[in-house]
């Protein structure tokens, strides 16, 4: 008698049995008779912010304090940082401004439009923030590289490079380490001529803006197998006043 009692209800509870995996819900988007507006997925709530997604630093993320483009780096400027901006410019800058920001990158040379060099008065004197806004938002016939550059991170590390850069066509002596400048062959005549008023870089650096401040022990970095050698003063001595 017990034992019928315990069987039968055994094969009610394994009638009414629900399993997990097909409990009631909805897919994503699937239609719903519950609200109104009959969407399954509920819109968000205004002002969501994903997590890791509140840029409310404005300097970080618009290059500006107030209206005006900001002279400072929102992050600090490490070698590491110069590397990084260095594997971003060559990958999503040079094609249109050449390995040295001079205007002649490859598409330009099969007939895009020729930007400026960053070498320019103009362009020497804008502030950090005018690089950062021109990556975000483009400029004139460039497009923006929003998307393609997501992380504001790597923007700024391309700006340090683009700083780099600058800094590596238009450096004197007096930029060079005093106990470096033993290292440089002399101006030739014609350099002197040409800049009398400062010393001037040996021309064979002068096509690798990397290679102009020799390091010690050379090929340490190389872990990419490129054979630059790294410049040893950070852009940022420059911006960082
Ligand atoms: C598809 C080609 C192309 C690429 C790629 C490109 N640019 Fe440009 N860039 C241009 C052109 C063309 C101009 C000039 C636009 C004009 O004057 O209308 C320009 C202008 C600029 C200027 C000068 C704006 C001014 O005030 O004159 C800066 C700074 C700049 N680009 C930075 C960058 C950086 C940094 C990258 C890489 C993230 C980049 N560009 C990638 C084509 C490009």
């Amino acid at each position: 008698m017990k034992r019928s009692a315990l069987l039968i209800g055994a094969l009610l509870l394994a009638g009414c049995r629900q399993d997990m995996h097909d409990a009631p819900r909805l897919e994503p988007l699937e239609k719903s008779d519950f609200w109104g507006d009959e969407r399954g997925s509920r819109p968000l709530v205004e002002g969501t912010v994903a997590r890791g997604q509140l840029h409310d630093d404005d300097e970080m993320y618009t290059g500006k304090v107030g209206t005006a483009f900001t002279t400072n780096f929102p992050m600090p400027v490490t070698k590491q940082v110069v590397e990084r901006g260095q594997s971003r410019f060559q990958i999503y800058c040079t094609p249109c401004h050449g390995a040295l920001g001079k205007g002649d990158g490859m598409v330009v040379r099969r007939g895009y439009r020729q930007p400026p060099s960053f070498h320019d008065a103009r362009l020497q004197q804008q502030p950090a923030g005018y690089f950062y806004d021109v990556i975000t938002n483009g400029f004139g016939a460039m497009p923006d590289y929003r998307a393609q550059i997501p992380e504001a991170s790597d923007r700024w590390a391309i700006v340090a490079y683009v700083r780099a850069l600058q800094l590596s066509q238009n450096a004197t002596l007096a930029d060079v380490p005093e106990g470096e400048r033993g290292k440089l062959a002399a101006p030739t005549a014609s350099e002197v001529g040409h800049k009398p008023e400062s010393g001037t870089l040996p021309p064979s650096t002068q096509g690798n803006p990397l290679s102009q401040m020799k390091h010690e022990g050379g090929g340490a970095h190389g872990s990419r197998g490129d054979e630059q050698p790294h410049q040893q003063q950070e852009p940022q001595q420059q911006e960082q006043h």
